[in-house]
């Protein structure tokens, strides 16, 4: 039996990259997609390197046309299309609701919610006639969790959670099984990233918070690497009949119970704390402080 194609967006690196690489020397037929010829020719030399084989196609999943084409193409390669996609490429943007403009919450949304709903449009037909695929979508905690300074980075998972579930119930008679991922923080290129996309600084409302950008790059360097993201997916696409949704890591866990249980005065005042839009009373200051080792 032939292996199973499996298109992985956005596999130039972090979780896109963990999941081609731990899919292909799983054993399967993996085709990811970049941005560009340059992240092509990267992507294969890094993927060559590991021993395995992973075929590329260029996508900017932004973009309908590039969409279009790459899975034309995508069509051609896997006789009529892919038995499963990862719906993984995305970016946070950050800023406060206040200092997020139109075409910045645009971008975010096109690229984490609208891209994937419109991937699922062109795989699904395929899927449907041989009554056998699976979409799985990489999400986040933040699709159940909104927080502050990443209010339009929430608002684009917590809408591609809603259409995921919805995509789920229907498409379930056509044999097609659709899945949510919902990692916790990874050390990835997202952050470093992000803090690029701050809104600027200086004439900022909330600058004394864009301010801290610096370290949460830098404690984002301690966070675990993208490989259990990269099982929770494995799994969905090995599992007979997989979760609608895995929840990866402890702290993602512990984040999503903690935000159903406590009242939302309690979750707004933590989290005000975690983001400096609230002083920390000196006693949890110097509990963080010992923390951070200071
Ligand atoms: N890291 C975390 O803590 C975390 C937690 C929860 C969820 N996630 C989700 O995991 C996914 C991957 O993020 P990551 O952490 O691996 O970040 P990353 O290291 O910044 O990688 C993002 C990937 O998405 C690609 N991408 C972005 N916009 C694209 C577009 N318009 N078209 C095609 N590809 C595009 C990037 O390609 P280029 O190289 O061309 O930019 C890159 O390959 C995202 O959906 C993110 O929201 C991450």
């Amino acid at each position: 039996m032939s292996p199973k194609s499996v298109v992985v967006t956005g596999a130039g690196r972090g979780i896109g990259l963990a999941v081609t690489l731990e899919l292909a020397h799983a054993g399967f037929d993996v085709i990811g997609t970049v941005r560009t010829p340059e992240k092509d020719e990267a992507l294969r030399a890094v993927v060559e390197r590991t021993g395995a084989a992973v075929r590329t196609v260029l996508l900017d999943v932004a973009d309908a046309t590039s969409c279009v084409q790459a899975f034309t193409e995508i069509a051609m390669m896997t006789d009529g299309g892919p038995w499963a996609v990862v719906n993984n490429a995305g970016f946070a943007q950050p800023g406060a609701v206040e200092d997020v403009d139109d075409e910045q919450a645009r971008r975010q949304l096109e690229t984490n919610l609208i891209a994937p709903a419109r991937i699922a449009r062109l795989v699904l037909p395929a899927m449907r006639e041989r009554r056998d695929g699976r979409i799985v979508n990489i999400s986040s905690v933040a699709g159940r969790v909104s927080l502050p300074m990443l209010g339009w980075y929430c608002a684009s998972k917590q809408g591609l959670e809603s259409v995921t579930d919805a995509l789920r119930m229907e498409t379930e008679s056509f044999g097609v099984k659709v899945v949510l991922i919902e990692p916790g923080s990874h050390r990835t290129g997202i952050w470093e990233q992000g803090a690029e996309l701050l809104p600027a600084e200086r004439t900022s409302a909330y600058r004394d918070q864009y301010a801290a950008a610096d370290q949460v790059v830098r404690d984002a360097r301690t966070l675990p690497g993208p490989r259990p993201v990269a099982l929770a997916v494995l799994k969905a696409l090995n599992a007979r009949r997989p979760l609608p949704r895995y929840l990866v890591g402890g702290g993602a866990r512990s984040a999503a119970a903690l935000d159903v249980l406590a009242p939302t005065a309690a979750t707004d005042w933590a989290k005000q704390l975690a983001t400096g839009l609230r002083a920390a009373p000196p006693r949890v200051a110097r509990a963080v402080d010992r923390l951070r080792g200071k």
